[in-house]
């Protein structure tokens, strides 16, 4: 298994061009872009394979996934594009750290649930997690028109909870013993951000207008 480590994240830079800021959205510290293949697809391999990265996931671990089924995950990512908004995390000097995305949209009563990936080990902690939280609600709300975004966490995945609620989610509900992960069953917590909340707090946040 590959080790991630800065050395390596450089390769995961793609060219850099001046107008990088104008292909994403930014706020400050990370900036959102779309996923591409050439650019993101060996790191996405990387992580979903890595242990450490899937301790708190649900996906991972088991099956572990083969290059081709990562292949299929990416074409078929960018398939229902109306139901499922997906990024690639990106530093400011381009650097590809991790993945977010915006699932099961439901335009008519306008929510969607919210996940997120920080791949790249050696940059967790250092909030930029939270960056692309709020990066990823700023667009939910202010380009998608959603109203209401849902998370959830493994109960043992305080960085994940931290960082939600750090956001401003709020716990709404707790699944008992809902997933099998590494030995024993863990709640699946249930956490909920409504937009106005949202906006009051992080509405100010610099954001492409
Ligand atoms: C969960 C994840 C997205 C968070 O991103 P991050 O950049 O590491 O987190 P941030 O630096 O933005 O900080 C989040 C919060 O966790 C806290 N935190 C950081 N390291 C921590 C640790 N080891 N234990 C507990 N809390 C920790 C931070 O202090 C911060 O809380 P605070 O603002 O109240 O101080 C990232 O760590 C990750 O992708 N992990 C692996 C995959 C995963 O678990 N994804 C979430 C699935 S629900």
């Amino acid at each position: 298994m590959m080790e991630a480590s800065a050395d390596h994240a450089v390769c995961a830079r793609g060219p850099m061009h001046t107008d990088d800021a104008r292909r994403g959205w930014e706020t400050g510290k990370v900036r959102l872009v779309s996923l591409d293949f050439d650019r993101h697809f060996e790191n996405c391999l990387r992580w979903i394979n890595d242990p450490d990265v899937t301790h708190w996931l649900i996906v991972g671990d088991y099956p572990p996934i083969s290059r081709l089924a990562e292949k299929d995950w990416f074409e078929s990512a960018s398939k229902d594009r109306d139901r499922d908004v997906l990024f690639a995390i990106e530093t400011l000097d381009g650097v590809h750290i991790g993945n977010t995305g915006v699932h099961a949209v439901n335009h008519v009563h306008r929510n969607a649930m919210t996940g997120s990936m920080i791949g790249e080990k050696s940059y967790w902690g250092q909030g930029y997690g939270k960056a692309a939280a709020i990066a990823r609600s700023l667009y939910c709300y202010k380009v998608m028109n959603l109203e209401r975004l849902f998370s959830s966490a493994l109960e043992g995945n305080v960085r994940s909870f931290r960082m939600l609620t750090g956001v401003g989610y709020t716990e709404c509900g707790r699944m008992p013993k809902r997933f099998f992960k590494r030995g024993r069953y863990w709640d699946e917590i249930l956490l909920c951000q409504e937009r106005d909340a949202f906006l009051d707090r992080f509405g100010d946040h610099p954001f492409p207008s």
